[in-house]
């Protein structure tokens, strides 16, 4: 599976930082971070408010820009590896110099020219979508929109939100995804992974996205399902993410195939791999077993994520 080409359109680059790289950056900087990994040295969690706790336990040790552009590389040569081609980050200006657009800009300089590198030493494409955090509130996210509108180019194409889903309501964000759609960004959201179908229902709503987060409880809902179908909203659907965290219990009762069956467009995406003991051709390889997948599936997804992707024509073509 490693060696099929693929397009990946949802990773969380910190959430992308194998337990070693972040052990080894809290031992450069003598900080303590006990409590976050297991006797085996994997991220510990119990469950998913737990997770985003240890998420961004983990997230203090990436203090400066070269911090950043270490883990751009390593995240781009995993990835690399795995087969993508092109892959979209979520970048969080929250842990990047805490949304100040002056700290902001060198991060972003940062991860810019690491993904330069990344591109010239192995071929793989990286564009960044400036992510708000929604249980850190409605101004923090206006604060973040503030750094994306302003870096928005030819790197930042795209403007979403993660964090937790039941924490305020998509309305509370519209103004942040306002000023991001103003400043020409693609927009991307979190919902349908915790909040049901209701949450994928506001998200479009009231955020005007394209492309939805997960999005998987969408199933919950037929009408929904041919709405995202006629409208062509995407789903960047990360089952081994889902199934670690519990929305599923297993592979097999992942709505994934049922929701290709309703027309949905489906993408498939790893979201943060050391947490969730996954890669790239790990959720291929999980598909092909518990749904059959072929060639001519993991095709039809590709092109699905070309056509969904937030970049530019030439890049596009570039990919086809
Ligand atoms: N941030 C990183 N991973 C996430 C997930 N699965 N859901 C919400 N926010 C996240
Ligand atoms: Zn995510």
């Amino acid at each position: 599976m490693k060696e099929l080409p693929k397009l990946e359109l949802h990773l969380h680059l910190e959430g992308a930082a194998p337990p070693a790289f972040i052990r080894g950056l809290a031992a450069e900087k003598s900080v303590n971070l006990s409590g976050i990994f297991d006797a085996r040295g994997a991220y510990a969690y119990r469950d998913f408010v737990d997770f985003l706790r240890v998420y961004e336990a983990a997230c203090t040790v990436l203090q400066t820009p070269q911090d950043f552009y270490r883990l751009t590389r390593a995240v781009l040569e995993a990835s690399s590896a795995e087969g993508v081609i092109y892959t979209e980050a979520f970048l969080s200006p929250d842990f990047c110099g805490g949304r100040d657009l002056d700290a902001w800009r060198d991060y972003l300089a940062a991860m810019t020219e690491a993904a330069a590198d990344a591109e010239a030493a192995d071929g793989i494409v990286m564009r960044g979508i400036v992510t708000c955090i929604r249980h850190f509130g409605p101004e923090a996210a206006r604060e973040t929109a503030r750094c994306a509108a302003e870096t928005a180019g030819a790197f930042i194409t795209g403007f979403g939100i993660a964090g937790d889903e039941m924490k305020g309501a998509p309305k509370d964000f519209a103004y942040a995804f306002d000023m991001a759609r103003e400043a020409e960004l693609q927009l991307t959201a979190h919902a349908g992974e915790w909040g049901g179908a209701r949450s994928v229902r506001d998200a479009v709503r009231d955020l005007g996205v394209t492309r939805i987060g997960h999005g998987v409880q969408a199933i919950e809902d037929p009408a929904l399902l041919e709405e995202l179908a006629e409208a062509g909203i995407t789903l960047e659907v990360c089952p081994g993410s889902n199934v670690a965290l519990g929305v599923y219990p297993n592979w097999r009762a992942h709505p994934i195939e049922r929701l290709r069956k309703a027309g949905v467009p489906v993408t498939v995406s790893t979201d943060d791999p050391p947490f969730f003991h996954t890669t790239m051709s790990g959720e291929y390889e999980n598909l092909a077993q518990s749904f059959g997948w072929e060639l001519p599936d993991f095709a039809a997804i590709t092109y699905a994520a070309l056509d969904a992707a937030f970049c530019d024509t030439a890049t596009r073509e570039a990919l086809r």
